[in-house]
């Protein structure tokens, strides 16, 4: 089957090596994060924020989060071109959700009369939160949303990337607890350019479930 989406999505793989000298245009980068910022998300919440780490020195910080448990994940973040750190709100509340709504009214999606109306929407996000006020299963859900939009995005730019899981999520929120906020990490990007030689990933052929295995298509 040939279509310019397969392509893209053979053509990305997770990168295990990275050519330290070549770093990620500007511009590419701002595809990127515009991209980020046009994930879709329930109830339109974005709940999430993306702190991106592009010197040596701000990618440096992260050494804690994978230096000890999760070695095998110290070149992408050493050797790439920037470290992108995914994090969501786990107590995403109506006052949040007013700068949604009142974004809306400014972009003209929603009528300034229809202001208290468009709240009920929120229902969803209440629904999914604890008596605490916790909804970080719902938040977080909502930002490999974003990570998966990221991945098609960099495939296109032809950029290479490593989505990365394997890494101290409490080490991060102490390190880079002034630019987290209130926000919890997820996950972490990496992304640059596959290094020519050492890469042993980038040859290997890509293996996915059987589609009968995964489909049930009703007629
Ligand atoms: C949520 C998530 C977390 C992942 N965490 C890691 C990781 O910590 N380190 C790593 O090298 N690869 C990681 N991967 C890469 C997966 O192992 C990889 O996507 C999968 O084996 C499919 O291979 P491909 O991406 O090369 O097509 C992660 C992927 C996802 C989607």
């Amino acid at each position: 089957m040939n279509h310019p989406i397969l392509e893209d999505l053979q053509w990305r793989y997770t990168t295990k090596r990275y050519d330290k000298t070549q770093k990620v245009a500007p511009e590419a980068l701002a595809v990127l994060l515009e991209a980020l910022r046009l994930s879709a998300s329930s109830i339109n919440s974005q709940p999430w924020r993306f702190i991106v780490l592009e010197s040596d020195e701000a990618k440096a910080r992260m050494l804690c989060a994978v230096a000890e448990k999760y070695p095998f994940n110290q070149p992408a973040v050493l050797d790439s071109s920037h470290v992108i750190l995914f994090a969501y709100h786990p107590h995403y509340h109506r006052e949040a959700y007013a700068e949604v709504v009142d974004g809306g009214i400014a972009d003209g999606r929603i009528l300034a009369a229809k202001r208290e109306e468009a709240f009920g929407a929120f229902r969803f996000a209440e629904m999914n939160m604890d008596e605490t006020g916790d909804n970080s299963a719902w938040t977080r859900a909502q930002t490999y949303l974003a990570l998966g939009n990221a991945l098609h995005t960099l495939a296109r730019l032809r950029i290479d990337s490593t989505t990365m899981e394997g890494i101290d999520i409490e080490a991060i929120q102490v390190e880079f607890a002034k630019e987290l906020g209130d926000y919890r990490c997820a996950v972490a990007l990496a992304i640059g350019y596959r290094h020519p030689q050492e890469d042993w990933n980038a040859t290997l052929p890509k293996s996915r479930r059987r589609p009968e295995d995964i489909f049930v298509h009703l007629v």
